[in-house]
C-alpha cells in the first residue's frame, strides 16, 4: 500500500518530454514509486489534482532566507549604499531568534509558492537549519564565511563553517544537506578559499559562493590580483562540479569556457541583478555552451521583495529576450528546467523531476483561474501567467506541507506575528 496517490492532474515530469494529460503520481516512504497514465496501486491518501498541473517543486539555488525580515527595508538604492548604510548595520544586530524567525517566514512563503528545496548562505546557521527542520522543507545550507575586514580570522571562520557542515549534514531525515559558503572572492582571502576547498573535499560536501556579481568586483579583483574572480578561483584549484556559483554576471567568454570545462553550476538571479542594477548575466551563452544554469531569488531584500520562483522564471525569460533582442531566447520549457531539474543537479539532490526513485517533492499548480484560462501551452502559462499564489498543494519528502491552500506544516498566523515582532525589535535596535 502506497502513502499517497495524486490523480486527475496534468503530469509535467520535467523528465525529458514525458507528460501525461491525465496521470498519476504514487508516493511511498518519501519517494516517488510510479509516474504513469494510471496505476493498480492503492494508497492511504488520494489527492485529487483535477484542474491542476502536477510538477516537481521549484529549487531556489541562491538565497539568504532570513533576509525576509528586511523585506522592503531599503529599496531603490545603489548597491554600496544599500549594503553599507542599511543591510550590514542591520545584520550586525541580527540575533539567533531573528534568523530562526526570518528563515521560518521564508519557508512558509516557499511552501505557499511551490519551492520545495533551496540553497541558503547566511549567519546563525544553526537557527536557520532548525527552522528548515521544523518547516519540513529541503535545503542545502551554508554558513557565509568572510575573513576580509576588521576582527575577522581565517581560522575561526573556517572552523565555524566546518562545525556547521559536520553538525547538520544529513539532518532532518536527510532533508538538510550542508555546504561550505565562502561569501565571495573579494570578501575571502586566498588562504580561506584554499582551506575551504580542502575541507569540502575531505567532508564530501559542495561549496556555494558569489562570483562576479558586480562590475566593481571585477575591477577590484583585476586591481588586486591582476585577474578576474573566475581566473583566480581556477588558479587556486577551486572550480569543479562541486561548486555552485551565484550570479556570474560579469563573465568573459573565456570565463564561461572555464566554468563549462570545470562543470561549475551557476545560479542565475535575474531579479536581484536588475533591482541592484548589477548587470545582465550571459545566460543564453552559458546554456548554449552547456553550463548548468539554475535559478535563484537571492535574499528577499534585493528581490521583488519576495521568494516567488514564478516571478524569477518570468523575469529570466523576459530579461534575456530584450537583452538579446531575440524573442526565441530562453523559451518557457528551458526556463522551467532551470527552476527545477537544473537546480537539483546544482545541489546534487534527487528532486526536480518526477521519476521513480526520486524524492517526492511535488507541487500542484491550480490552473482553474481567470488568468490561466484558456490553456494552449502549459509551459507557457507556468512561466508567463502563473504566480506563486496559484500553488494549491505542496509535498516535500512525501509529506504534505500544504493541501488545497491550507498550510499544514506550521501555524501560519503565528509565524507572521512572530516575524512582525522580530522585525520591529530588530529595527528598534538598529536605530537606537
Ligand atoms: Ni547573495
Amino acid at each position: 500500500m502506497a502513502d499517497i496517490i495524486i490523480r486527475n492532474g496534468y503530469i509535467l515530469t520535467m523528465d525529458f518530454a514525458t507528460e501525461f494529460r491525465n496521470g498519476v503520481v504514487v508516493i511511498e516512504n518519501g519517494v516517488i514509486t510510479e509516474v504513469a497514465e494510471s496505476t493498480n496501486q492503492s494508497a492511504d491518501r488520494i489527492i485529487d489534482a483535477k484542474g491542476g498541473v502536477v510538477m516537481p517543486g521549484f529549487v531556489n539555488t541562491h538565497t539568504h532566507a532570513a533576509m525576509t525580515l528586511f523585506r522592503g527595508y531599503a529599496d531603490d538604492l545603489p548597491l554600496e549604499e544599500w549594503l553599507k548604510d542599511y543591510i550590514w548595520p542591520a545584520e550586525e544586530h541580527l540575533n539567533k531568534n531573528d534568523v530562526y524567525t526570518g528563515t521560518l517566514l521564508a519557508c512558509l512563503e516557499m511552501v505557499k509558492s511551490g519551492t520545495t528545496s533551496f540553497a541558503d548562505m547566511y549567519i546563525h546557521m544553526n537557527d536557520a537549519a532548525q527552522a528548515v527542520k521544523d518547516s519540513g522543507l529541503r535545503a542545502a545550507l551554508s554558513y557565509g564565511l568572510i575573513d576580509v575586514g576588521e576582527n575577522r580570522s581565517t581560522d575561526i571562520e573556517l572552523s565555524k563553517g566546518k562545525r556547521f557542515v559536520l553538525d547538520w549534514n544529513g539532518e532532518a531525515e536527510g532533508r538538510i544537506i550542508t555546504m561550505y559558503g565562502p561569501h565571495a572572492p573579494y570578501s575571502c582571502t586566498q588562504r580561506l578559499i584554499k582551506g575551504v576547498k580542502e575541507e569540502a573535499r575531505k567532508d564530501n560536501v559542495k561549496v556555494h559562493i558569489h562570483v562576479l556579481e558586480t562590475e566593481s568586483e571585477l575591477n577590484q579583483m583585476k586591481e588586486q590580483y591582476g585577474m578576474c574572480s573566475v581566473n583566480l578561483l581556477d588558479r587556486l584549484g577551486f572550480l569543479d562540479s562541486e561548486v555552485l556559483a551565484a550570479h556570474c554576471v560579469w563573465l568573459s567568454d573565456d570565463d564561461i569556457e572555464i566554468l563549462r570545462g570545470r562543470g561549475v553550476h551557476v545560479s542565475h538571479n535575474p531579479v536581484s541583478n536588475m533591482k541592484l542594477a548589477s548587470g545582465v548575466a550571459p545566460v543564453p551563452k552559458m546554456l548554449d555552451r552547456g553550463v548548468n544554469v539554475s535559478l535563484g531569488t537571492d535574499g528577499c531584500a534585493s528581490n521583488n521583495n519576495n521568494l516567488d520562483m514564478f516571478e524569477e522564471m518570468k523575469t529570466a525569460a523576459l530579461l534575456h529576450k530584450v537583452e538579446s533582442l531575440n524573442p526565441t531566447v530562453l523559451p518557457a520549457m528551458q526556463v522551467l528546467e532551470m527552476a527545477t531539474v537544473n537546480g537539483s543537479k546544482a545541489l546534487g539532490i534527487k528532486s526536480g523531476i518526477l521519476r521513480e526513485g526520486y524524492n517526492a517533492d511535488v507541487i500542484i499548480v491550480d490552473m482553474n483561474k481567470p488568468h490561466l484560462t484558456p490553456v494552449y501551452d502549459i509551459h507557457s502559462h507556468l512561466v508567463y501567467s502563473a504566480s506563486g499564489s496559484d500553488v494549491r498543494t505542496t509535498i516535500v519528502d512525501g509529506r504534505v506541507l500544504m493541501k488545497d491552500y491550507n498550510v499544514l506544516c506550521m501555524d501560519e498566523q503565528d509565524v507572521l506575528d512572530r516575524a512582525r515582532e522580530a522585525a520591529a525589535n530588530l529595527v528598534a535596535r538598529v536605530k537606537f
